[in-house]
């Protein structure tokens, strides 16, 4: 497994000067730097308020939206496994003068490395639990980091949709609905996803699609009692060479032609006891 995660870390770390030079504007820096919010507007809706909550956010890339969520009051932890990530996430929150905390680590040690029944929100959004290959122990470790009463927010690409692929300009099923956690879908790719240019050096990546009955029974076996549940026909990426432009200028969606079909999902949980 550690092999795994070494290269996913390889290439994370590569992605993350990219991703900040953010030449095709996915990230938003510039509306960032000026003080604007950048929370998609799923989770823009969905989040409620964080004023004054204790926050983590788990597998925080370089802080941007640990930063928005301070910015909307949050006391703010960001974690990542990826150092560059970390580092980036700490001289950006210096830079616009926003306090965060960010820290250093595999989502799997959260609770040891952020603390244990310290948050009352855990925040986990788009491209996170694929790089995970157990989700129930994902769970666990989310519902450790919570109070009792405490909430997850969760905003995520469709498994459904994850287990398609798009081949000569048609989508067809390319994916088992489930990936096993010894067995994950290995790919070579030399550029990110923003569309930047740059070429990657570190070009391999392992990834799991988890199930909606894994994620749903997973938060249940760890006392996460499900709030809502929203499926969403869009995406904040362009997951497949066809989408095209959404109502918002960050926002994919399918060809207008094409039957309705479930392209992201996101939900609240309770940790009970509260
Ligand atoms: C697509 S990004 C998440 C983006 C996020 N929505 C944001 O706020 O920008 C995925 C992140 O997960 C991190 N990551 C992947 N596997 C991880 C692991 N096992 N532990 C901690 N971080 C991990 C990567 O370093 C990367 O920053």
């Amino acid at each position: 497994m550690d092999a795994f995660f070494a290269a996913n870390r390889a290439t994370w770390d590569e992605r993350v000067a990219i991703h900040l030079k953010d030449e095709t504007g996915m990230y938003r820096m510039t509306d960032f730097r000026a003080g604007i919010d950048t929370l998609f507007p799923v989770e823009a809706a969905e989040i409620g308020d964080v004023a004054g909550r204790r926050l983590v956010h788990l597998q925080c890339h370089f802080g941007k939206d640990t930063l928005c969520l301070a910015r909307r009051g949050a006391v703010a932890t960001g974690l990542d496994f990826s150092p560059a990530a970390i580092a980036a996430a700490r001289s950006l929150a210096a830079e616009v003068g926003v306090p965060a905390r960010f820290v250093q680590g595999n989502v799997y040690d959260a609770p040891d490395l952020v603390g244990r029944s310290a948050y009352d929100i855990a925040y986990v959004t788009w491209g996170a639990i694929n790089w995970l290959p157990d989700i129930r122990r994902w769970a666990r470790v989310v519902a450790e980091t919570l109070v009792p009463g405490g909430r997850l927010y969760l905003a995520e690409a469709h498994p459904t949709i994850l287990a398609f692929d798009e081949i000569a300009g048609v989508i067809r099923p390319g994916y088992d609905y489930v990936t096993p956690a010894d067995r994950p879908i290995a790919e070579d790719i030399d550029t990110t996803y923003t569309g930047a240019p740059d070429r990657l050096r570190s070009t391999r990546t392992y990834e799991w699609v988890h199930p909606l009955s894994a994620i749903l029974t997973g938060l249940a076996e760890a006392g996460l009692r499900l709030t809502f549940f929203h499926e969403h026909e869009l995406l904040p990426w362009r997951l497949f060479p066809m989408m095209v432009a959404g109502a918002a200028a960050d926002q994919f969606v399918l060809p207008r032609d094409m039957p309705r079909l479930p392209l992201a999902f996101s939900l609240g949980a309770v940790k009970e006891g509260g």
